[in-house]
Parts: structure tokens; sequence; C-alpha cells
């Protein structure tokens, strides 16, 4: 199966290019820019049978004050995947994320559960949603949800884990919030589970629509951080403070509680791991801990 892979230098899309190693094309963002409807033209040239598009603009508090960039790239860029794909008939695969809700539920949403985003990022990328959904052949909507992983995201310059651990090192104070909820999700996860996903597309084709895929479990951001620590061996010498959410000052609202269920993938019979299994594996594997603390990993448990 060939599969471009937009935003392939990303956090999420390098792991993607690894996953489907030997399948995929790798297509940056100097290679084409979704906003763009002729630079998609080099799709024609390359005819994936499928397109993963995890390019967006993924600055949740910027999207405040630069809305209609947000939505260039989360909106109308889908849009333009959208019509490039039919072109070649290829299956649009956007990436979208847990965000798209408010967070009222406070139980993991499923893939049926409406979507009422609560800020400008939010609404961009489920207006993404919607424009894949209505001007799309074929498709799948893709929901991750706190992604990290080894390239770190490039819109945010990193990802939560390794600031943590970065702040740990530099010996600065970790204040985290304690009152918002999600589903922490390793990219490497959702890029092998997104290839075992897409393989049985061609066996039993799961029907189009919008599937979950995040690391099973939710914690708060605070429980995420101490496991951080518990993993490494260092929970007993780094100081976590618990704080409100109120407390941050913000430009975005965000969801108090926006854990994902992966209801219909359960239903395929495709089982994500657990959040903490996850989060040990990215820290043993990219061996963080070690570099970073100058000490040898003990991982527990
Ligand atoms: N990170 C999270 O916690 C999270 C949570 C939920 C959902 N998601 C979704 O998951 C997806 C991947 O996120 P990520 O963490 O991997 O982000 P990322 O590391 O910032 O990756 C996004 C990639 O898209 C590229 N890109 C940006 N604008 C583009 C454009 N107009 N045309 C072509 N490429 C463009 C970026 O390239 P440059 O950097 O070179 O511009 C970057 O390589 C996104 O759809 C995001 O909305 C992320």
């Amino acid at each position: 199966m060939k599969v471009a892979v937009i935003g392939a230098s990303g956090q999420l899309g390098s792991d993607l290019v690894k996953a489907f190693e030997g399948e995929a094309f790798p297509l940056t963002h100097r290679d084409l820019d979704i906003e763009d409807p002729e630079s998609l033209k080099v799709l024609n040239k390359l005819k994936p049978e499928v397109v993963i598009n995890t390019a967006a603009y993924v600055r949740v508090d910027d999207a405040e004050v630069e809305a209609e960039k947000a939505f260039q790239v989360n909106a109308i860029g889908a849009l333009n995947v959208a019509k490039a794909c039919n072109e070649i008939e290829a299956v649009n695969v956007y990436i979208s994320t847990d965000y798209v809700f408010d967070g009222a539920k406070g139980e993991p949403y499923e893939e049926d559960d409406v979507p009422n985003p609560i800020n400008v990022y939010g609404l961009s990328k489920y207006a993404g949603e919607i424009l894949t959904r209505n001007y799309s052949e074929k498709y799948y909507v893709i929901r991750v949800a706190s992604l990290y992983g080894k390239a770190g995201a490039r819109g945010k310059g990193g990802n939560f884990v390794d600031y943590m651990i970065q702040r740990a090192k530099n010996g600065e104070e970790i204040k985290v919030v304690n009152d918002m909820f999600m589903s922490s999700t390793y990219t490497k996860d959702v890029s092998r589970m997104l290839k075992r996903f897409l393989d049985l597309d061609l066996a039993i084709k799961p029907a189009f629509g919008v599937y979950h895929i995040v690391n099973e479990g939710y914690c708060n951001w605070y429980n995420f951080t101490k496991e951080i620590f518990n993993i490494s061996g260092w929970d007993a010498k780094i100081q976590i403070m618990p704080i409100k959410s109120s407390e941050l000052k913000k430009l975005a609202r965000r969801p108090i509680f926006s854990a994902l269920k992966n209801k219909k993938l359960d239903d395929l019979g495709l089982r994500m791991r657990n959040w903490k299994e996850a989060l040990k594996d990215y820290l043993m594997e990219e061996k963080m801990v070690d570099e970073w603390m100058g000490r040898g990993l003990k991982a527990r448990g």
C-alpha cells in the first residue's frame, strides 16, 4: 500500500514514516503546503492509495490571536487535501484532536459524541473534520490526544514529557495542573495502530468515518508528570506541585476532561496499550532519563 505522509518531519508524521517503512512517501512542509492547492499536485505524480494529513497549526494559545491562520491550515488545508485525494481516488486520513470536545461529559468521549469546541484551535480542527467528511469520497478522521514522541511537536517546540525532564534537570520548580484529565498518547503507538487499521482496510474494510486512537486509560497532568519521574526512579527527589488550571493564565480555554475512548477500534478487535506502559517504553527507548540526568534508568514495575 503506497501511503503519502503530509507533515512528515512532525512529531506524529516522522513516526508514521517509520511505521510505514517501504510504503511511505514522506512529504514535509518544504515539499508541499496544504494551504496551496497547486503544491498538492505532487500527489498526482506519486499516486498514493492513502494520504495521511498530519499537517496542522498546533499552537493552541496563539490560535486565539491568529484565528485566520489556524483555519487556513487546519480547515482550508483539509479541504484542499480532500479535493486532491478525490482526484487520485486516494483514501484521505485527517488527523484530529480531543480538543473538538468541550469536556462537559466528564467521562471518556466516544466517536459518536457531539463535538463542541471551546477554543479556536479545536474549532478549526472540527471545521477540518467536517470538510474532510463532506468533501472526501473515502476518508477516515483519526482523533488523537496529548501526543509525545521522539521528534517532539515542531509547532510547539517539543513535547510535555521532554519539557518536564528538562525542567527537572535544570532544577526548576515544577507546577502541574491536577484538574485537567486527558489521554496521553505515544506517537509510535498511534502510528503502528494506524498501519494495522489501514492494512485491515484491505481485508475487512472498516467503514469510513471517525475513529479514536489513543493509549488506554486516562489521567490528569499532575499524575502523568508523577508517573514520568516514578518510571525514571526520580520521584522521591523531584517535588511536583499540584495546581488548579485556573491558576494558569492561558489565552485559550481548554476542556477540563478530554479523555477519549477507542470504542470503534475495540469493536474491530484492535487494542491500544495502557498509557503507563507506553510512557515507560518512550522513556526507556529514548533513554532520556539516562542521558539527561546522567544516571542509569531504574525502571519500576
Ligand atoms: N501534539 C499534540 O499533543 C496533539 C494532540 C491532538 C491532536 N494533534 C494533531 O496531531 C497532528 C500532528 O501533530 P504533531 O504533534 O505531530 O505536530 P507537529 O510536530 O507540529 O507536526 C506538524 C507538521 O505539519 C507541518 N505543517 C504545518 N503547516 C503545514 C502546511 N501548511 N503544509 C504542510 N505541512 C505543514 C509542520 O512542518 P513545519 O514545522 O516545518 O512547519 C510539521 O512538520 C496534528 O494534526 C495535530 O492537530 C496533536
